[in-house]
């Protein structure tokens, strides 16, 4: 599948964006160890999330009615999951795989997750390392999956020192430490969303933070609770660079999830001269939400505060396209992560806009993007959803037609980005290569 890009003038419009796709996640599988019922609303059903699903499904859980927004989990509580007959398919899902490993590891019985192409080269060393510590047995191919976790049901606490800023590995850690028969806690180096030690809140867990460090005792009981998931910041990003970078445009994306820990790229792109303001803030369940109301602005360049990269650390590829657009040129810094999500993303960045016509020198963990005018080409996701998705909004304000290469994955998190685009009449079709 391609995307066919027309450069296109953008309507005012409200808009909805899908659910957040890691509370999706968490929802799913703390839901699924719970006791009693859970009910979510605002569910993302995008392919990353129903892998999610599937694996619960296929531990015994009764989760109905399936692939919808709304939907019922039948909580087996901390022991209750059973042995799944084959191997966990996590496509393409990173959260999905090192949470997922997390919560395996403190099971009476064997496992194998693995992924697609993408995720079957993507670093496990990182939960490898503290679950193994804590008494789990992992075995990978040379740190990558599959892995195979090997039933063990006596995990002990540790303190662990995250090596880098990640809420997954944070995550992982926090799920195995609710098997583990001590305390156990972390150290964050920057802080990472923390929608983990929310929902754990939520259901009835005791979680400590103190500082950088959060905290919790092994073998407490979860109890089923009602998660209404919050539009998905990430995903918004794409209508606020849609709307920043149009003419004289005036959007509002309603109910979107505004938590602190993901906020990062608001503020970039404020401090980038970004008319963005955040509307009836409020509390759904315990997650921070607003409508964030985007005006077309002057963006200018300049240099991106690197304390800000781990509460923004999806929207690179989106704060990219907003820097080629700027004026002026943007330095990225301290972004060396990027290189090892769903792709490199900032090789995959840096090539798709030169195909653009746009000049960036890239670093080993960073970028300088000189700001232009998008020219018209051919550009490739390197099979990356938010890659596709930022160049195609970029498509949008280039001077000739521009196709984006194997859009597939947009389903992983954004199902309906087409829709959502036309909605803001912005021209972005999926076509079959
Ligand atoms: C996520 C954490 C981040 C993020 C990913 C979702 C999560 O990954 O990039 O899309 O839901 O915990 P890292 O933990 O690798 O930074």
């Amino acid at each position: 599948m391609q995307f066919q890009v027309s450069p296109s003038a953008l309507t005012d419009a409200t808009v909805t964006v899908p659910g957040d796709k890691s509370i999706s996640h968490r929802a799913l599988m703390l839901g699924s160890i719970a006791e009693g019922c859970t009910d979510i609303s605002g569910f993302l059903a995008g392919e990353d999330c129903l892998a999610t699903l599937a694996a619960m499904k296929s531990m015994g859980v009764t989760i109905e009615p399936g692939e919808a927004t709304e939907i019922t989990i039948d909580g087996v509580g901390l022991t209750g999951l059973e042995k799944p007959g084959s191997p966990l398919d996590l496509g393409n899902s990173g959260t999905a795989m090192r949470l997922m490993a997390g919560l395996l590891c403190g099971q009476a019985f064997d496992s194998v997750l693995t992924g697609d192409e993408s995720l079957t080269s993507r670093p496990m060393r990182r939960i490898i390392a503290p679950l193994s510590k804590m008494g789990a047995r992992i075995d990978s191919n040379d740190g990558m999956p599959p892995l195979t976790i090997h039933g063990q049901s006596a995990l002990h606490g540790i303190h662990y020192d995250l090596p880098v800023a990640s809420a997954q590995v944070k995550s992982a850690v926090l799920l195995a430490g609710l098997y583990a028969d001590g305390a156990i806690s972390v150290i964050e180096p920057a802080v990472t969303r923390d929608h983990t030690e929310r929902m754990l809140g939520s259901m009835g867990v005791a979680v400590n933070r103190s500082g950088n460090r959060i905290s919790l005792e092994g073998g407490q009981a979860l109890t089923g609770c009602s998660v209404q998931v919050p539009a998905d910041l990430s995903s918004a990003a794409f209508v606020i660079l849609a709307a920043l970078i149009a003419d004289n445009a005036d959007v509002l994306i309603e109910n979107v999830g505004v938590n602190p820990t993901r906020t990062g790229v608001i503020d970039i792109l404020q401090a980038m001269g970004a008319d963005i303001s955040l509307e009836q803030p409020r509390l759904l369940g315990q997650e921070p939400v607003a409508n964030i109301r985007v005006r077309s602005s002057e963006l200018r360049g300049g240099p991106v505060d690197p304390a800000l990269v781990s509460l923004a650390i999806d929207e690179f590829p989106v704060l990219f396209v907003a820097a080629a657009a700027a004026k002026g040129k943007t330095t990225f810094s301290g972004i060396g992560e990027l290189r090892v999500k769903e792709s490199d993303r900032i090789a995959a960045m840096a090539s798709g806009l030169r195909a653009l016509g746009i000049d960036v020198d890239e670093t080993a963990d960073g970028a300088v993007v000189h700001g232009g005018q998008f020219d018209g080409g051919v550009v490739e996701s390197h099979g990356d959803h938010r890659i596709a998705m930022s160049l195609a909004v970029a498509g949008t304000r280039a001077r000739e037609p521009v196709t984006v290469r194997d859009v597939a994955a947009v389903d992983t998190s954004f199902p309906g980005f087409c829709d959502c685009m036309a909605a803001l009449n912005l021209d972005i079709k999926a076509t079959a290569s």
